[in-house]
């Protein structure tokens, strides 16, 4: 939990109505054809982030972190089908057609993923690349755009900045290719970062610069940040409000410091049990055992109770559904109260 942030009380997920929304979501799903018709591996998901907040996404791997924030982004794979409404600073992107995507990835919204290389052109200089930004999204020249990127080289902290931006991305270390990303990322100053596991290719020390500089980068720019992550430790430090996804459902929600203090439901505190250095809980709940799901269809309770140590007969036929439990506080369980 940033320190600096903790200006809401405790049980708000959200600042003061009058802070406008950066990112709204509604009602996402995803879905992906399969032998047995049909495998929905993102579920009615909510949520919105305010400008200058970081929501903090975790959950087990597979559980759908990485599919919602595609969907975001309009990226979702084909054959994959992305339903529900997205709307970026009050615009809606539902509808969007594929032309328009383009522009909008590249202006209003960002995203950095573990894998930097994947964000990278490897034929191409890390200078001309981002300056290759510029160009097509802010019209710059390209004497102009070059500058620039050097500029935003240096902004991430990448010493020497204009003898590296004449590297091409193998010639830099992981760290440092990362922090490019984030360069590029960050170029035209998006109204929403999508960071999608950013640091957990990299080495400790790197990851704690990294994760510094976004956060810096985030204060001066005043973008919101999805930040999506299965270490629990890191989305602590960073996050403000969080969201705990299990098997491409929403199961609890919280400001990051609600949320660690007092999580409700046995997925978030088997997941917070884990982490030695804020489990409070070692009397409750072991590790939890057991692996997420793939297919949900043939669940007709909760999708967590083949895992969970309070399951009983109505866990296992009635799923129960996000619920506000306090302010700011939403669980799906039936035995929180
Ligand atoms: N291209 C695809 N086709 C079908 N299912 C997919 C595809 N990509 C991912 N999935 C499934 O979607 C679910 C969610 O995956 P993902 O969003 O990557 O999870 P996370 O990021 O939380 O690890 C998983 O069950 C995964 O197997
Ligand atoms: S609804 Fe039942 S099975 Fe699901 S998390 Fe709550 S107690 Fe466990
Ligand atoms: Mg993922």
């Amino acid at each position: 939990m940033r320190s600096d942030r903790l200006d809401i009380e405790p049980g708000h997920i959200s600042p003061g109505l009058s802070t406008p929304l950066a990112l709204e979501v509604e009602n996402l799903s995803v879905d992906f054809p399969s032998p047995e018709g049909g495998k929905r591996v993102v579920d009615g998901v909510s949520y919105s982030i305010a400008r200058g907040r970081t929501l903090g996404v975790v959950g087990e791997s597979g559980c759908g972190k990485s599919m919602t924030a595609l969907a975001v982004l309009g990226l979702v794979p084909a054959p994959g089908r992305t339903d529900g409404r997205i709307v970026l600073n009050g615009r809606d992107l539902s509808n969007l057609s594929s032309t328009e995507w383009p522009e909008i990835r590249g202006q209003r919204v960002a995203m950095v993923f573990q894998e930097p290389m994947t964000a990278l052109n490897p034929a191409m200089r890390i200078g001309d690349q981002i300056a290759e930004v510029l160009i097509i999204h802010e019209g710059l020249k390209k004497a102009e755009a070059r500058e620039r990127a050097i500029e935003q080289l240096r902004l991430v902290g990448i010493p020497s900045a204009a003898e590296r931006a004449k590297a091409y991305p193998h010639q830099l270390s992981g760290g440092m290719r990362q922090r490019a990303v984030i360069a590029m990322a960050l170029a035209c100053r998006p109204d929403v970062l999508v960071a999608d596991e950013p640091t957990t290719a990299l080495d400790v020390t790197i990851q704690a610069q990294i994760l510094e500089l976004m956060q810096q980068l985030q204060d001066e720019i005043g973008m919101a940040v999805q930040f999506i992550s299965h270490n629990l430790a890191v989305v602590s430090e960073i996050a403000d409000d969080v969201i705990v996804m299990y098997a491409g459902q929403i199961v609890e929600r919280a400001s990051a410091q609600v949320l660690f203090s007092q999580p409700l439901h046995p997925y978030t505190q088997g997941l917070i049990e884990t982490l030695p250095e804020i489990g409070h809980r070692q009397d409750v709940l072991p590790v939890i055992t057991g692996t997420v799901p793939s297919h949900y269809h043939g669940i007709a309770g909760c999708r967590f109770a083949g895992r969970c140590p309070k399951a009983d007969a109505t866990c296992r036929s009635i799923a129960p559904v996000l619920r506000p439990v306090g302010l700011g506080h939403d669980v799906a369980c039936h035995k929180v109260s």
